[in-house]
């Protein structure tokens, strides 16, 4: 004999408006953010040999770029620069040149499109010579260490630059100690009260940065960022280092890489208040085109699953190369 199921939970999924009812979650266009590469030059579309469908923009077709995401409807977008190599330093000095690619940029697209939400990305190693995050000094034993304390004026200077071109939220991704207060002090000082801070607060040291560094040429000349990013075993770390942000007067918080860090995303959610936003990057994107052009992935669908899984974990925020593909599949209702 067999018993009938009293609860048959499959009631709820019986057809789309049942299901749309019951909905936990759902993703908007204006939950996302667009990052993109800027580099010297006009008319400049070159595409990111690991990152099919990404692309490296001078300022002048970035702008062209962002009014297509804006038609997607992408509101919001974050700055990567890439300075010309030879004009890399040991102080990183195009980060905060006031005329250095972010700031065109920045000041461009303010121009161009004032409804759009401008984010920069605050770090040093696209700028200096050796690609590290910070400034390079050396240590007791006469070895090379990443200063955390002398980079932390040359982040403010960064960001402060950012800020006057036009940002209306910086966010540091350079992971030195203490960055987030020196930033809003400095930006205070000059009057710059509401730009926001986007701190990424629980980095880790991943390897699915790798296809960014390709596409930025911020790979490190020696070493790697394991003394400043976050060790991929910890967790509870991971909420410390977003507790202090947060008290040194960051705005939203975010966790990165976002797929292999669910659990981060969870954990974070229940402790703060603030925007909590989440990166799915390069290497996210990439492992996933690479199966879609294989046809071992269908990519409307995985798209949506992993922006879902990484909003379902509880990030309110998903900066993703996916943006405008998933934006336009939300308002044209693919995506039911
Ligand atoms: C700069 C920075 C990196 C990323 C965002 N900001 C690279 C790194 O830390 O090496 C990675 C973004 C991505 O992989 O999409 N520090």
């Amino acid at each position: 004999m067999f018993t009938r199921p009293y609860y048959r939970p499959r009631r709820l999924r019986s057809s789309l408006a049942m299901r749309r009812l019951v909905r936990e979650t759902r993703l908007a266009p204006e939950q996302l953010v667009y990052p993109v590469f800027v580099q010297e030059g006009r008319g400049v579309r070159r595409e990111i040999p690991s990152m099919p469908g990404q692309f490296r923009w001078s300022v002048d077709t970035l702008v062209e770029e962002l009014a297509a995401a804006r038609e997607d409807s992408v509101q919001a977008a974050i700055l990567f620069g890439i300075p010309e190599a030879s004009q890399k330093d040991g102080r990183a000095s195009q980060a905060y040149a006031p005329d250095g690619i972010v700031c065109r940029a920045l000041e461009e697209v303010r121009k161009a499109l004032p409804e759009m939400l401008l984010m920069a990305d605050v770090c040093l190693c696209e700028y200096t010579d050796h690609g590290h995050c910070g400034m390079v000094s050396e240590g007791p034993g006469g070895e090379a260490v990443v200063d955390n304390d002398a980079s932390l004026e040359l982040l403010a200077e960064t960001a402060l630059a950012y800020a006057r071109a036009g940002a209306q939220v910086v966010a540091p991704s350079d992971m030195m100690d203490g960055r987030v207060r020196c930033i809003r002090e400095r930006l205070d000082e000059e009057g710059l009260f509401d730009v926001a801070i986007l701190s990424y607060a629980a980095k880790y040291a991943s390897a699915f940065y790798g296809p960014f560094r390709d596409a930025a040429e911020s790979a490190p000349q020696f070493g790697d960022r394991r003394s400043y990013q976050m060790d991929p075993p910890n967790v509870r770390e991971a909420l410390r280092e977003i507790l202090l942000d947060v008290e040194e007067g960051a705005d939203m918080v975010m966790v990165k890489p976002a797929m292999p860090y669910l659990d981060v995303i969870a954990a974070a959610r229940q402790m703060v208040e603030v925007p909590l936003a989440a990166y799915q990057v390069s290497g996210e994107y990439s492992a996933l085109c690479a199966a879609f052009a294989n046809g071992w992935l269908d990519r409307q669908a995985a798209v949506r699953e992993s922006l879902l899984g990484i909003r379902r974990a509880g990030a309110d925020i998903v900066l993703t190369y996916f943006a405008r593909e998933a934006a336009r599949a939300i308002r044209s209702g693919e995506w039911e």
